[in-house]
């Protein structure tokens, strides 16, 4: 297994999920026994993170397609079918979720109405989640190589959470930031505390912290003064959705940071599996952005910071131009300066 923590466990049709909503107070897993839990769990983020909720998603077809051949026999592909739409509705914007159902999609039109679909959906989506760690490997040795360039060892800044939580395991921003502290690249970590979900404070904290990867803290508002103090050399971030032409969804704050590492002379680096590229939009307007509760902003858990009844808005995502990039690390290889070019010409 991947070092780091293990968000996603799977063993002989049993799926069983760290509960991020707890974190890290407790280290709690909850079982998902059908595809409907395991689409509620994603809605309810006890799992979240663009690719692990892609491999979950693809765990889900397999609870799904076991039940549908127990309970429907030859019908069992009309049953899987609704379970794949409720799983597609649970999340709008991270492409892994559709690109892994898709994937399932794809090879359940193979196999015989007559036959129990499990062996072949299990070991689809255990290649899955398989592959998603390997990616995560090979673009911590790109991402680390990339970073080299700079006169080392220095500090870098990074948003939201994208370690062994987000993914199948390892990370993607994360694992850079892994490997390049591994290597004596990087020496300290700032993190954004990331509002309101707090996946920064919560959760890459708790990772980076476990491991003993020097890292600090910060209200997402500091990211300005801190790049200003000239240790930051490169912001990491991953990203829920690349369209075509290199533009990047990603937690909402991710845009600022990247206008602000602009302005400082700071480089941005994105870190995604080509999972999460979606060649199919042409650019960014084109992605769709969730909005959550607004309680998520008025409320720390059940502590409720604003006035009753005052309305809040809640973007969870925001897009960051490609123009604002200076790096798209991907399993495939790295797009420097995205534009709709260099993307078709790695990934296309
Ligand atoms: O709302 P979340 O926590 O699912 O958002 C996660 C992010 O924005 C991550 O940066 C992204 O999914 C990449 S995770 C490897």
């Amino acid at each position: 297994m991947s070092p780091g923590v293990e968000a996603i466990r799977w063993q002989d049709g049993r799926l069983e999920l760290l509960d991020q909503r707890v974190l890290p107070g407790q280290e709690l897993y909850i079982p998902c026994h059908t595809s409907s839990e395991v689409a509620d769990a994603i809605i309810q983020m006890v799992v979240r993170g663009a690719p692990a909720i892609g491999v979950c998603a693809a765990y889900g077809v397999v609870l799904a397609g076991s039940a549908a051949y127990t309970l429907h026999q030859d019908k069992w592909k009309e049953h899987v079918a609704t379970a794949i739409a409720e799983l597609a509705n649970s999340r709008p914007t991270a492409v892994n979720l559709f690109w892994a159902l898709d994937r399932m999609e794809k090879l359940i039109v193979t196999l015989p109405d007559s036959e129990n679909p499990f062996e072949a959906l299990n070991s689809e989506s255990k290649k899955i989640h398989l592959e998603d760690i390997a990616a995560n490997k090979k673009m911590g040795k790109l991402g680390a190589e990339l970073m080299a360039e700079s006169a080392s060892p220095f500090a870098v800044l990074t948003h939201c959470n994208t370690g062994s939580l987000a993914t199948g395991g390892f990370g993607t921003a994360l694992g850079v930031i892994r490997q390049g502290w591994n290597e004596g690249i990087i020496n300290h970590v700032y993190a954004d505390e990331t509002r309101p979900w707090l996946q920064g404070a919560r959760l890459t904290a708790w990772e980076l912290e476990r491991e003993g990867i020097p890292v600090s803290l910060n209200a997402d508002s500091a990211a300005a003064h801190i790049m200003k103090q000239g240790d930051v050399k490169w912001v990491v971030v991953g990203a829920d959705r690349i369209t075509a032409n290199g533009d990047v969804a990603n937690k909402i704050g991710t845009y600022s940071l990247a206008v602000l590492a602009r302005f400082h002379g700071i480089k941005f680096m994105v870190v995604a599996p080509s999972s999460t590229v979606d060649l199919s939009l042409t650019s960014g307007d084109l992605i769709p952005i969730e909005e959550r509760a607004g309680e998520e902003v008025t409320c720390i858990k059940e502590y409720q910071l604003a006035p009753d009844n005052v309305g809040a808005f809640n973007p969870v995502f925001d897009v960051t131009p490609a123009d604002l990039i200076d790096a798209i690390v991907t399993e495939q290889g790295v797009v420097l300066k995205p534009t709709t070019e260099k993307m078709n010409a790695l990934l296309g």
